[in-house]
């Protein structure tokens, strides 16, 4: 059968309908011809090894590559000498490229002929506003495909010795923003504050104070354990383990600087037990540097 051939068949409520099979390995989106098209890459949390095989290839034959700032210098550099590197990070207050342009931007590469990379730091539909990019793509018929990269969710957990879920701790894991839009953050504390459940805040360092106080105030104890993780997953990877009740002023005491990764649960209690990463070791590890483009420059 082919890629993406439709059959008329019977769905589980009985309705005929269109049934769309999609053959393993085959790619819908792709198009024949000489277009170009985009691959919405994740290249995981900042250790350049946590790299996908899929993303590492995709990588190595693009013929642009159009990356953000939490992406490691090292996985840029695996890109071939002719590539074309193009830097639209977005820091805090000051983006390089608003979003729009940069969904322009993959819009004019592909439809140049380029096969673009996409590439994304940790998983590109986990607060990386993916689903916006291929949005765009969608609606201007450019072929695309989506390789999926380690969250910082579960990439910085697994380095910090935090499982997320655990049998006798936590049930339920919820990864949410703890970014502070008019100086608050707008999450469903109730349904936060709940017992074994394990909470992940990405984008949470500017609003710590608030985050643990509410948490507290909608009902969990004070003495909840709570770690914030700092650039996880690298060399400079600094771990806080402390309570809601004690976690800013200590996360404050640390001087620590985003990226950060904010764990809330009792699952947290395990990292003195399980931690096992050593970042000074990390140091040993010497990789060779990327090459920058800015994307005033972009092709
Ligand atoms: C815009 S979000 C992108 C998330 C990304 N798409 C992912 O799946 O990990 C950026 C946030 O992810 C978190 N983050 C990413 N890498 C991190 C790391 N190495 N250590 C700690 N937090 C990290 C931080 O909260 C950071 O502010």
């Amino acid at each position: 059968m082919e890629d993406g051939a439709a059959q008329r068949g019977t769905g589980a409520d009985g309705v005929f309908g269109e049934i769309r099979v999609f053959v393993p390995g085959a790619h819908p989106r792709k198009s024949a011809g000489n277009s170009g098209s985009v691959a919405l890459v994740g290249a995981g949390p900042g250790d350049p090894e946590l790299l996908t095989l899929r993303a590492l290839r995709m990588i190595e034959r693009a013929d642009a590559i159009v990356y953000d700032r939490l992406v490691a210098p090292e996985i840029v550099a695996l890109a071939r000498p002719r590539t074309q590197l193009i830097y639209v990070g977005k820091e805090r207050n000051r983006h390089t490229l608003p979003q729009d342009g940069i969904s322009a931007l993959l819009v004019r590469l592909a439809r140049e002929g380029k096969r673009v990379v996409r590439l994304k730091g940790g998983d590109p539909f986990i607060f990386g506003r993916g689903g916006e990019e291929l949005e765009t793509l969608a609606d201007n018929g450019i072929p695309f495909e989506v390789v999926p990269g380690v969250s910082a969710a579960n990439g910085v957990a697994a380095y910090a010795g935090i499982p997320l879920t655990h049998r006798d701790h936590a049930q339920v894991c919820v990864f949410v923003t703890g970014h502070l839009k008019d100086g608050t953050m707008d999450l469903d504390w109730d349904a936060l504050a709940c017992p074994r459940q394990t909470i992940v805040v990405y984008m949470g360092l500017q609003g710590l104070a608030t985050l643990c106080r509410e948490l507290v105030a909608h009902g969990l104890r004070a003495t909840t354990p709570a770690a914030i993780v700092q650039q996880g997953t690298t060399a400079q990877q600094r771990v806080v383990v402390a309570t809601l009740a004690t976690l800013p002023e200590h996360a404050k005491a640390a001087a620590l600087v985003p990226p950060t990764l904010i764990i809330v649960g009792e699952v947290v209690r395990l990292q003195a037990k399980l931690s096992w990463f050593e970042p000074a070791a990390e140091h040993a590890r010497s990789r060779p540097g990327a090459r920058h483009e800015d994307s005033t420059r972009a092709g």
